[in-house]
Order: C-alpha cells, then sequence, then structure tokens
C-alpha cells in the first residue's frame, strides 16, 4: 500500500472511531416526497424552503423550453442565451442591485468573490459561524483572516480597531445551522465606521425573510450597506445554481476577475429557466406566510417539550444534542418512524456540540409537524435529550 493509501485508510478509520464517518444514503424523490429503503417518509433535510422544487407550473415552463442540457463551455467563451441575462435582471431587480451574475452554484459564487476581491494585503473580518464556502474562500484568497465571535458587536469592535489596507466583513445573513439571524444593521453601521466592504451571504435568507422574500439585508432595512449579496438558487428558490447582487462595477470586475465564473461551464439555459418561473411565484409572497405559519408551531412546539433550538427565528431549527453517537442513534430513529432528519457533526459544527438540523417547508403538511413533535417528544425522553 502506498503512502497516500495508508493515510486513507487511517483518517477513515479515525473517523469512524470519533461517529464522524459519513455515507451516502440512497434516497428516490417523488415530487416533494421523498422515499428512503422503499418508505415514503417526512423529508426534514431539504433546504427547499417554500416547496417550489416541484412546483408544476416550474417544471411546465422549463421543460417548454428544453432544447438542450447544456452549452458545455464557459459564458465567456460559449456565449450568454437571453434567459441567463433575464435571470440576472430578475435578480437584481429582487436583491434591488445595480446588477447580479450567475455563477453555477452558491458555492463557487461565494468562492468566486472573496478570491476576486480580497488578496494578501486584505484583511477580512468573518463571523466564527460563517459556511465553510466562506472559509474557504478566506483561505483561497491568501488574506488576514479575523474572526469574530458570533454575531459579537464587541469583540469585531475590538477586531476592527486597527484596521489598515483593504478591509473586507462577511457574515451569513441567516446562519445555515444555528438557524438565527445575524445582527446585520449594527454589524454593518459599525463595519461602515471603519470603512469596511461589507458581503452578506443569504443563501438561506434569500427569497424567505423580506417583503415577499427580498432577504435579509431588505428585512432589516440595510440594503444601502451592504456592498456585495451573495446567494443560493437551490435553497428558498428552490432551483439550482448561485449569484452575486452587487453594483455593475462590482460585476464588471468579477467576469474579469473571478476565477469561479471564468474557468467553468454557464448554468444551463433549463435552471435559469425554472430560476425565472420560480422568481415569479416566490415574490407573491403566499408561501412565505405558509411557511412561518409551519416555523411559528415548531418553534412554540420543540421549546415547549425542552428541547434548545438555540437563538433560531427561522425555518432552520437546530435540536441541540452534544453526543456525536447519540445524534447518530436519534436521527437512525426517526427513519425508522418515517422522519427524515440528519445528525450534524463536525466539521460541520465543533466536537461534541452535534445537533439535529430540521428545515422546514412550506410544504409541510399541519398533520407531519404534529405527528413529527409527538415522534421527537419520545426520542428526546428516551435519549434523554429533554
Ligand atoms: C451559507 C451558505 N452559503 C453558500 C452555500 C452554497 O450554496 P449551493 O448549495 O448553491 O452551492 C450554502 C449551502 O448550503 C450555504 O449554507
Amino acid at each position: 500500500m502506498d503512502s497516500i493509501q495508508k493515510f486513507i485508510k487511517s483518517d477513515i478509520n479515525e473517523l469512524k472511531k470519533e461517529n464522524l464517518y459519513r455515507r451516502l444514503r440512497i434516497v428516490e424523490n417523488q415530487r416533494g416526497s421523498i422515499i428512503v429503503d422503499n418508505r415514503k417518509i417526512i423529508n426534514f433535510n431539504s433546504n427547499d424552503y417554500l416547496g417550489l422544487a416541484s412546483d408544476k407550473e416550474v417544471i411546465k415552463n422549463t421543460l417548454k423550453k428544453f432544447h438542450e442540457i447544456s452549452q458545455c463551455s464557459s459564458r465567456l467563451v460559449g456565449g450568454n442565451n437571453t434567459s441567463i441575462l433575464k435571470l440576472e435582471e430578475g435578480l437584481s431587480k429582487h436583491r434591488r442591485t445595480e446588477s447580479s451574475l450567475v455563477y453555477t452554484t452558491g458555492y463557487s459564487a461565494v468562492l468566486g468573490v472573496i478570491s476576486a476581491l480580497a488578496d494578501r494585503n486584505t484583511t477580512i473580518f468573518s463571523d466564527e459561524l460563517n459556511h465553510a464556502s466562506i472559509i474557504d474562500g478566506c483561505r483561497l484568497s491568501n488574506a488576514k483572516v479575523k474572526i469574530f465571535r458570533h454575531n459579537d458587536l464587541e469583540h469585531l469592535l475590538e477586531k476592527l480597531k486597527d484596521t489598515k489596507g483593504k478591509n473586507i466583513l462577511v457574515t451569513e445573513g441567516i446562519f445555515s445551522i444555528e438557524g438565527d439571524m445575524s445582527n446585520l444593521k449594527s454589524i454593518c453601521n459599525l463595519a461602515k465606521q471603519f470603512g469596511v466592504f461589507v458581503i452578506v451571504d443569504d443563501a438561506h435568507g434569500d427569497f424567505v425573510f423580506g417583503k415577499n422574500g427580498s432577504g435579509t439585508p431588505s428585512q432589516l432595512n440595510v440594503n444601502n450597506l451592504v456592498d456585495i449579496h451573495i446567494s443560493s438558487l437551490s435553497k428558498g428558490l428552490g432551483c439550482f445554481g448561485g449569484y452575486v447582487a452587487c453594483s455593475n462595477l462590482v460585476r464588471e470586475y468579477l467576469i474579469n476577475k473571478s476565477k469561479q465564473f471564468i474557468f467553468t461551464s454557464a448554468l444551463p439555459t433549463h435552471l435559469c429557466i425554472s430560476a425565472l418561473s420560480a422568481i415569479g411565484i416566490a415574490k407573491n409572497g403566499i408561501l412565505q406566510k405558509k411557511l412561518f405559519t409551519n416555523v411559528k408551531m415548531f418553534h412554540n412546539g420543540l421549546r415547549k417539550l425542552g428541547f434548545d433550538i438555540g437563538n433560531t427565528c427561522s425555518q432552520i431549527i437546530p435540536i441541540h444534542i452534544g453526543s456525536e453517537s447519540i445524534a447518530i442513534k436519534f436521527a437512525t430513529a426517526l427513519i425508522k418512524k418515517g422522519i427524515f432528519v440528519h445528525p450534524m457533526r463536525f466539521p460541520t459544527v465543533k466536537k461534541g456540540d452535534a445537533l439535529l438540523r430540521i428545515s422546514l417547508s412550506a410544504s409541510h403538511r399541519k398533520e407531519h409537524l404534529i405527528y413529527t413533535l409527538d415522534e421527537l417528544e419520545h426520542m428526546g425522553q428516551k435519549y434523554k435529550v429533554i
């Protein structure tokens, strides 16, 4: 066995010993439901918050204009069809920015923006709970990274005091695991006092928070303080892809400098059509109301039962457990009861801070939520979580 294979084997054994080993589960998606082990189960693992991923109208509109799987080239080389440009127009209108730029995923959008704008002469101020894509973007940029405690203004101020050179602050809008909201108004105001450029990754607040889903900065009335919005099309919008909403100048720069934009194939046209169609539905605000009825009921139910769900204010609900092995057992037992919830473990969260992450959707039915709360109560008692 060569040294790399030896290393891989020993690392995998270590992951298994620490209950951190991950495996790919086979599922079958059927229009909003999910089949696991030949059984239809209630899915709390999808970020399809508005239930648009299986919307009949979106699918019909997409299929009507589905002529090609992919253009199989980058946008700079292979050209730009009208759908991708229309989608960008729709997205900048939605985020109320001058323009926007579509990437093939939210992950590459985050990497593409941070690594294009920051370099070794830049300092990035980053919330400690920021998503892996932000952490990787910071690393790739070679910038100096100053991590501030989650949503902690005093700590941020301490870090900002000796700012020099180019500075960027980056935070999520709605945090992807804890489901809480960034203290964005105060954070942006503080950053601006020090002349810091602000980037908000609003992957989980987009199309969910704000008037008609216009996003977290819009809900908090700080659009004028955010320099770049980054988001995913594969969460609230139920589609696929990522985008950046920004000024014309930033877009021009990214087209010329962002490697994750330049050196990859364009988002396929049919996915642009899906997104355009879904935006029309998401913007009427009806699905958000349905979602928040579910959110309120589930938050209240879980808190009443005594679960620790932290400071979530959103459709993302962490059930804090701690032990990795109990989180795995808990989630496995839930699957047997027809409830699909994932045990989040290191490196998604800190070691010893395992949790079950529940994603609520507008498409969850009330009876399913009541059944899930009942089962969570039984399991919570069995595993001494409540
Ligand atoms: C905060 C945040 N940013 C970016 C991404 C990446 O988005 P995508 O799934 O479109 O790559 C995610 C994905 O979960 C996320 O949670």
